[in-house]
């Protein structure tokens, strides 16, 4: 059986297209048969909202059913997964009381472990095959919970002229995450909105290679007005419009994580029999 592999996307930057990563990497994963845990780590909401409707996402908000209140508890996440109208996809709401995060984390033992406690029974039972985070613009106490939580890192960078502001700050940010958590593997760097009648997609790509040992996905992902029409409609563009350019870029980026994640499961197992 494969283990459980525990993925957080995470920029700094805001709107550098993490929500949007991550509600359709998972659905992609989803569409090739992984079974899929998603955690909206954002008081915005936004990768509920690329999965339920509008009025469903306030009432968990609302509610007591979201990871605010599991982490305030500190209870087994186990108790408040909710399935999506997707097969494969299942999810932990958000709530926008995860303003007040960083309060309820101040007091807590151990606080930056709290998340990967919540996360250990349904790691260890096997029963997803990804679990995903999906972190807030920001980088403080709950940034590090979910980082302390996750296998690996994938930094979407936004291809513009500020997308690379600032990812100094990420790097130091994970260097210091490190410290506590030094199994934290950054998988990549997926270039997002990119759009080619512009120059800085070639800027972007160049800078970022030129930063050493970081892999940068070799999926971009362009612009494409149908991740709009999708999460307006409240499904992930590679369901909502499969043969969009969009949603066929994150099948093949889907892959390449695939074959990172697994690849080396595979060795392994080639090696060993
Ligand atoms: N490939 C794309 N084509 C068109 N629009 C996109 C694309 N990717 C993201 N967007 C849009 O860009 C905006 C930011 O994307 P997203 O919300 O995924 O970023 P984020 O990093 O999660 O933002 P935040 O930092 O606020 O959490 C959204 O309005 C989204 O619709
Ligand atoms: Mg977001």
């Amino acid at each position: 059986m494969m283990q459980t592999k525990v993925i957080c996307f995470a920029n700094n930057k805001g709107g550098s297209g993490k929500s949007t990563s991550c509600s359709n990497i998972g659905a992609a994963l989803a569409a090739k048969g992984k079974k899929v845990l998603m955690l909206d780590g954002d008081m915005q909401c936004n990768l509920s909202l690329s999965f339920l409707d509008e009025d469903v996402v306030l009432d968990y908000a609302r509610g007591k059913q979201n990871l605010y209140y599991a982490v305030r508890e500190q209870k087994d996440i186990r108790g408040y997964i909710i399935h999506t109208p997707y097969e494969n996809v299942d999810l932990i709401p958000s709530s926008t009381l995860m303003s007040s995060i960083e309060f309820e984390l101040f007091s807590k033992w151990q606080r930056e472990f709290i998340l990967k406690k919540m996360l250990r029974a349904v790691k260890e039972s096997g029963i997803y095959d990804y679990i995903l985070l999906d972190a807030p613009p920001t980088l403080g106490g709950w940034v590090m919970n979910l980082l302390c939580a996750s296998d690996h890192l994938i930094i979407p960078v936004e291809a513009s002229p500020w997308g690379l502001f600032g990812l100094a700050n990420m790097f130091e940010f994970l260097q210091t995450t490190r410290e506590i958590a030094p199994e934290l593997s950054l998988l990549g760097i997926v270039i997002t909105k990119v759009d080619e009648r512009k120059n800085y997609f070639r800027q972007t790509l160049e800078s970022l290679e030129s930063l050493e040992d970081i892999h940068v996905f070799e999926s971009h992902i362009h612009v494409d007005s149908s991740v709009e029409w999708a999460q307006d409609n409240s499904r992930p563009v590679v369901n909502y419009r499969r043969t969009s350019r969009s949603a066929r870029e994150f099948m093949l980026l889907a892959e390449e994580i695939l074959q990172i994640t697994e690849g080396a499961e595979g060795g392994a197992f080639h090696a060993a029999h």
